[in-house]
């Protein structure tokens, strides 16, 4: 690396030997500082810097460049703005649906890539009774998506809805055997075949405390991080999340109140407190089931993203569906929160509660979803794809 003598002042004091050998020595140094800052070492908050192997990384010599200083190209940061989107689109499904051609010309025509089990996958469709599990639903559903080459989030493992009547009889070691057995039987089963787990669904409540539920009372507050070891333990390649809804934003409302705070603080924290315990969870499903500008405006969703990102953690929205808005305003929802989990670039996937207004759980009236009652693709559809920079 050339240097060019502009880089030293040497003073009229010293002596010209002096003077050379002075030169020599901050040369050698100067030499050896600019050669380990090029080679990558961490200074501060400086930018990554590329290493000088890479051909990205170019030194301007002073000398050829009119004696500027040394210049350094950062390494690229963020997600290139011009890259073809990677954020997948997923529909909760239910098994039968998948025996419908025109269900499934419509997963394919609107190009899908990620399915969730609606209910085939909760503790009380799988193993109704105790140690008898019923795999067909989920396998259905599993088998399809493997077939197309769609990614599987599995929902659910460990939620307060949908448990059999039988754990309620048991008690607290009990109960952390079944759960244990539950949660390995049915991971180990789709080991490498569905990428991301719901593990805990809905563990808080509206005021940011534990909901009370069977898990709580029986296994206490460790049962979160516990449930989500087991399901580590079962697959390590899976990607594990929190999944929760009403905690998307400080400001729920969407009116500037910013008077419902308490479930995404009380969320931050739990996620917080876990990963420092280095508990494997992988992201934050936020559920964002939206009604008029609930769970928040997208300014406000996006800096829950991205301090939830700043966590270390991805995003991924998994059960949007959008009602209480005129037809128009819902399109605009739609791309709202499109552009939203773009610009995070934290969130890696925006499922809907379902993939047509003919089955939702908000009723078929509500029209809350991105096809109508057959199969065709409302405005809303295009609009998320666009915000997506989905082609
Ligand atoms: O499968 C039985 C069927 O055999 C029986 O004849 C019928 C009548 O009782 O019930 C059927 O089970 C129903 C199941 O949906 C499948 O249709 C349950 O009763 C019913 O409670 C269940 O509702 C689901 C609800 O979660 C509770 O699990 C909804 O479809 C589903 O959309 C909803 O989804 C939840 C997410 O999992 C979590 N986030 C909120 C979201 C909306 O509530």
């Amino acid at each position: 690396m050339k240097k060019s003598a502009r880089l030293y002042r040497p003073h009229n004091h010293f002596s010209v030997a002096g003077g050379l050998v002075a030169f020599g020595l901050v040369a050698t140094a100067l030499y050896v500082l600019i050669a380990t800052y090029a080679a990558g070492a961490s200074y501060g908050s400086e930018p990554e810097l590329a290493t000088l192997s890479d051909p990205s990384m170019s030194i301007s010599d002073p000398a050829a460049s009119g004696g500027k200083a040394i210049q350094f190209k950062a390494a690229a940061t963020g997600p290139d703005p011009t890259a073809p989107s990677t954020i997948l689109l997923g529909a909760a499904v239910e098994p039968n649906q998948l025996d419908d051609p025109a269900f499934t010309a419509a997963l394919t025509q609107y190009k899908f890539d990620s399915l969730t089990a609606e209910n085939a996958m909760k503790f009380g469709q799988i193993e109704p009774n105790r140690g008898q599990f019923n795999w067909e639903g989920a396998d259905k559903i599993v088998n399809y998506a493997v077939a197309n080459n769609m990614r599987v989030r599995g929902h659910t493992l460990v939620w307060h809805r949908d448990v059999p009547g039988w754990v309620n009889d048991l008690s607290s070691a009990e109960a952390a055997t079944v759960l244990e057995n539950h949660i390995k039987q049915v991971v180990t089963r789709y080991k490498g075949k569905i990428a991301q787990w719901d593990v805990v669904n809905e563990a808080l409540d509206e005021d940011g405390s534990l909901r009370d539920t069977v898990w709580l009372q029986k296994l206490g507050e460790g049962y979160i991080a516990q449930a989500f070891r087991w399901a580590n333990e079962a697959d390590p390649t899976a990607e594990l999340y929190y999944n929760e809804y009403g905690t998307e934003s400080t400001d729920l409302d969407g009116d500037g109140s910013y008077s419902r705070a308490a479930k995404a603080n009380a969320q931050y924290e739990l996620m917080r407190n876990l990963l420092n315990e280095g508990v494997p969870i992988k992201g934050v499903g936020l559920q964002t089931h939206s009604a008029g500008y609930y769970p928040g405006r997208g300014a406000d969703i996006l800096t829950e993203m991205k301090r939830l990102g700043d966590l270390g953690l991805e995003i991924e929205i998994t059960e949007l569906d959008v009602i209480n808005l005129g037809d128009a305003e819902k399109v605009e929802r739609y791309a709202e929160l499109g552009r939203t989990c773009k610009d995070s670039g934290v969130c890696t996937g925006v499922t809907t509660w379902g993939l047509y207004d003919g089955h939702t759980w908000r009723g078929t009236e509500a029209a809350p979803l991105l096809l109508d009652t057959n199969f065709n693709a409302k405005p809303s559809y295009d609009a998320l794809m666009t915000a997506l920079g989905r082609p």
